[in-house]
């Protein structure tokens, strides 16, 4: 007997993205499995993004909407494509645009997104990427982290959901530091979208 449950009965996940898209791939692992009760419907990235391509290889329908184009369109095109795959929950997993309000304003409490520190500390405009983790590094943080938080109105402001402390070691790059959290941040994904979707 296939333990693959019947679509109608899977919640369902759309992630965003605009790079690697390595917590998409942790996703993808450990989430999109055939006896999970959940599936990644969509990925949307906002530029070309190598990330697309881990989609493509489970054969997850994946979208570039430009983020070059104006805003408006932008969220049209997007709200069109919430439309038809109706999602159960979206999770910015890297992604770098913000969105516009009319998007949070639908989706109360039902987009997610990654944060590569200990909110509400370095986050904001311009903390994205390797930024935050220099930022860290140069204060002489004695600890950093990774959030998983509710999308609001604000940038990084939102609920937070789940959160992992990472040492700064003595003698930390920015690369070898996000290195450290963005394992952290690989499970700490995983663990908010089962807590939410209750699976
Ligand atoms: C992750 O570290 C994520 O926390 C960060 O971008 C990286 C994406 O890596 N997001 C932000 O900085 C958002 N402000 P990935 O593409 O390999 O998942």
């Amino acid at each position: 007997m296939s333990l693959e449950k019947p679509n109608t009965m899977k919640k369902k996940i759309v992630v965003l993205i605009s790079g690697g898209g390595t917590n998409l791939q942790s996703l993808i692992d450990r989430l999109h499995i055939p006896e999970n009760n959940v599936e990644i419907c969509a990925v949307i990235a906002d530029r070309p993004a190598y990330g697309l391509q881990r989609a493509s290889e489970q054969n997850i329908p994946n979208f570039i909407i430009d983020r070059k184009q104006n805003k408006d369109r932008w969220t049209q095109e997007f709200l069109g494509k919430m439309d038809v795959f109706q999602p159960d929950l979206i999770v910015l997993a890297g992604f770098l645009s913000i969105l516009h309000p009319a998007i949070i304003q639908r989706y109360k409490k039902k987009i997610i997104n990654i944060h590569p520190a200990l909110l509400p500390k370095y986050g904001g405009k311009g903390m994205y990427g390797l930024n935050v983790h220099s930022a860290v590094i140069k204060a002489g943080e004695k600890e950093s982290g990774c959030t998983v938080h509710f999308v609001d109105a604000g940038v990084d402001t939102g609920e937070i959901i789940l959160q992992r402390k990472v040492e700064v070691l003595p003698d930390d790059s920015p690369e070898k530091l996000q290195q450290r959290i963005l394992n952290e941040e690989h499970k700490i994904l995983v663990e908010a979208v089962k807590k939410i979707l209750q699976l």
